[in-house]
């Protein structure tokens, strides 16, 4: 079996070689080499060879007397796979986009003017407003939203599963077109979930037996429900508009002595911990929060911080949280 192509696009400099990597079906599942009729990419692969994407394997002997060269995929190039469920490789594209990197460029200029953020500086308004008129950012947007939403649902439905016990009702706040809550509502039969935001994206979305899509604005109002999900939402936002946020939930769901919860699904900064790939990705996520929207990446004490979630919801430090890091 030859696969077409790997990652083709990503980047306009190197990333498209990958798209002509081959692998024989005699081979190990981790093996590629590519055409040597294509000059440059052997040059460009070499490159990429030194970001961790690849590795370069000199040579392999792939049968009694017979050798190649080769490269080796890293866990982070398998991300970025086509066809593959858990690939990230949107997300990815998402971020290499024009419309998301011009605003990268006008951070000097916002330095100067009042604007909440470089993306308005440069689009002249602000990221969900463009989003909701330019069907492009939209549906780029999604497909990263729920490339990301996959992954991180076989990773919750297998190691988070309990938070879901014993709900009947789950609202999936800013849920998108719902990847997460379908799975939820799949893997919890009897739970009624809902998906709430913005109307230009719930338009024309199916629900089905126990999962209906709502038009709303979450700082307006949310529906009831046992259980309020936050996967990606907090960090979009300010702490003054995380908290405005938060108070709609709390108005939505009963007491905890009643079951009521608010699951975040949310990146926790680990400052000086962990290895420099994950401390660069999550200062990177900071830097993209600040540029594009008004976010911001918080570290454990921010999110525990009383006049933010710890007046209200329970410790972060009861275990009830778990993670994964970024391969490398
Ligand atoms: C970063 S995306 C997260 C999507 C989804 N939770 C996920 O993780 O795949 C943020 C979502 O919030 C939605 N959103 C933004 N402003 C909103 C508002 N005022 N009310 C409801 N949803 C909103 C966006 O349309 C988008 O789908």
């Amino acid at each position: 079996m030859v696969y077409k192509s790997l990652l083709c696009k990503v980047a306009k400099i190197g990333f498209r070689v990958l798209g002509n990597l081959q692998r024989k079906p005699t081979e190990s599942d981790s093996f590629w080499y590519y055409n040597p009729c294509f000059q440059y990419h052997a040059r460009l692969l070499n490159r990429i060879g030194s970001t961790s994407i690849v590795v370069l394997s000199l040579p392999l002997e792939l049968e009694a007397g017979e050798e190649e060269e080769g490269y080796v995929l890293t866990d982070a190039s398998r991300l970025l796979l086509m066809n593959d469920s858990l690939s990230i490789r949107p997300l990815l594209l998402a971020t290499l986009d024009p419309i998301l990197t011009k605003p990268w460029h006008y951070v000097s200029a916002w330095f100067q003017n009042d604007d909440p953020t470089p993306f308005q500086t440069a689009h002249e308004r602000p990221f969900w407003d463009y989003a909701a008129h330019e069907p492009q950012l939209n549906n780029f947007f999604n497909e990263a939203m729920a490339s990301d939403a996959r992954l991180v649902t076989s990773v919750l439905l297998k190691e988070g599963k309990g938070v879901f016990e014993g709900l009947n009702s789950l609202v999936d706040v800013g849920g998108g077109t719902g990847t997460l809550a379908k799975a939820i509502a799949n893997a919890f039969p009897h739970l009624n979930c809902t998906v709430l935001d913005l109307p230009h994206m719930v338009a024309g979305l199916q629900g089905s037996k126990n999962l209906n899509y709502f038009a709303g604005d979450m700082f307006e109002a949310i529906p009831p429900a046992d259980a309020i999900l936050l996967k990606w939402i907090l960090h979009d936002w300010s702490d003054e508009e995380c908290v405005k946020i938060l108070k709609r939930c709390r108005e939505a769901i009963p007491s905890k002595e009643n079951g009521g919860k608010v699951i975040i699904i949310d990146m926790i900064m680990m400052k000086n911990q962990g290895d420099y790939k994950s401390i660069e990705t999550q200062l990177f996520f900071d830097m993209m929060m600040m540029i594009l929207i008004t976010g911001r990446e918080r570290d454990e004490n921010e999110w525990e911080l009383e006049a933010f979630l710890g007046c209200w919801f329970q410790s972060l430090q009861d275990n009830s949280h778990f993670g994964f890091e970024v391969p490398h």
